[in-house]
């Protein structure tokens, strides 16, 4: 009745903003990531016979409230589907800061989709544990697999076709992510309450939702054709239009820092000097730059210099679920 699972974080190229689903997490686009090798979370879950509630501790802390419930509704789902009555224990650690917008939430639920599932036995595809974790967090959905990964938005209205598939392995193509920390504190808009009031309330999200064909379609051709310049300039285009809704919403609100600016004005100054080196922003003020290994050095080497950068994590693209024996 235990089980112990590491999935690792992803950093989108081409966002997931907003659902048209909150209850099953039905995206309103597609969106395309990759998968990184250093940042990720290992869950153990053990379902006991003597608990009155499901039990969650993270990084040795146990938590309550809003923390806790959002796993019991999780396991609950589990339950649901496994068929199975009882409570777990939970116990979780992150090899990334939590909810500083270095994807916590995708790691943190695709670990849990699978421990949950394997400590009590049950079969499950990898689609299948795709829709799982897709319904703790929709940027989850993406982290059970390894690479360069695109989560379908689907079109049923019960979910089971929104899941993501594999588009190349981590070996197929070698990619620097280079995470820039400018604060490692904990965001004030969590990524689901800063998509729902976008949705809700920003005029300029019909003009985000309606670019992103295009930007789709030139991604999946980049990672194809393993054609770096073409992807840099579309991803990097993409955060940018991303963060640009928030500004329209209302209240309006802002995931950036004078700090985030900062390095994004490094990027720009790099590729003036020739270096092939982009960045993208996820719901919070930490940069990922994004180059090709050749060039990491150089490119880790100017940031470094910045006085805003508190620290660095080289990533490379990493692995899909896997299952550690306890
Ligand atoms: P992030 O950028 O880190 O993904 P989010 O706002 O999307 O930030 O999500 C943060 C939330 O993810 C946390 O409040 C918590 O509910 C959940 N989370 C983080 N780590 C874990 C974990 N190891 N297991 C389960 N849930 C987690
Ligand atoms: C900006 O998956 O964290 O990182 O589904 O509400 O849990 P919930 O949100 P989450 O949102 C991620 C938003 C993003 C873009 C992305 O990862 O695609
Ligand atoms: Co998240």
């Amino acid at each position: 009745m235990k089980a112990t699972a590491r999935a690792h974080t992803n950093i989108a190229l081409i966002k997931y903003w907003g659902k048209r689903d909150e209850q099953l997490f039905l995206p309103m686009n597609n969106s395309i990531s990759i998968t990184l090798d250093q940042f990720y979370t290992t869950t153990s879950v053990t379902f006991q016979d003597d608990l009155a509630s499901d039990v969650f501790v993270l990084d040795g802390v146990e938590l309550g409230g809003a923390e806790q419930n959002k796993i019991s509704t999780f396991l609950d789902l589990v339950r649901k589907t496994t068929k199975h009555h009882g409570y777990a224990v939970v116990e979780s650690s992150n090899n990334v800061p939590t909810a500083a917008g270095f994807a916590s939430s995708a790691s943190g639920f695709a670990a849990l989709a699978a421990a949950s599932t394997k400590a009590l036995g049950y079969e499950i595809s990898d689609a299948g544990l795709s829709i799982l974790a897709r319904q703790g967090s929709g940027s989850a959905c993406r982290s059970i697999y390894g690479g360069f990964v695109e989560w379908h938005m689907g079109e049923k209205n019960d979910g089971t076709d929104s899941f993501a598939t594999q588009l190349l392995s981590e070996e197929d193509w070698q990619l620097s992510i280079i995470s820039v920390m400018v604060e490692a504190k904990q965001k004030k808009v969590l990524s689901r309450e800063g998509m729902k009031r976008t949705v809700e309330t920003s005029p300029f999200y019909d003009g985000w939702l309606a670019s992103l064909e295009p930007d789709l379609l030139a991604t999946r051709a980049a990672i194809a054709n393993r054609t770096f310049e073409q992807l840099g300039t579309v991803l990097e285009r993409n955060a940018m239009k991303m963060h640009a809704t928030t500004l329209g919403a209302n209240p309006p609100f802002m995931y950036w820092m004078s700090s985030t600016i900062e390095v994004m004005q490094a990027v720009q100054e790099l590729r003036e000097d020739g270096i092939q080196a982009y960045f993208t922003i996820d719901a919070g003020p930490n940069v990922k730059v994004i180059c090709q290994p050749a060039d990491e050095r150089v490119v880790m080497d100017r940031l470094k210099q910045l006085m805003c950068v508190k620290d660095l994590f080289l990533c490379h693209p990493g692995p899909g679920i896997h299952y550690l024996t306890t």
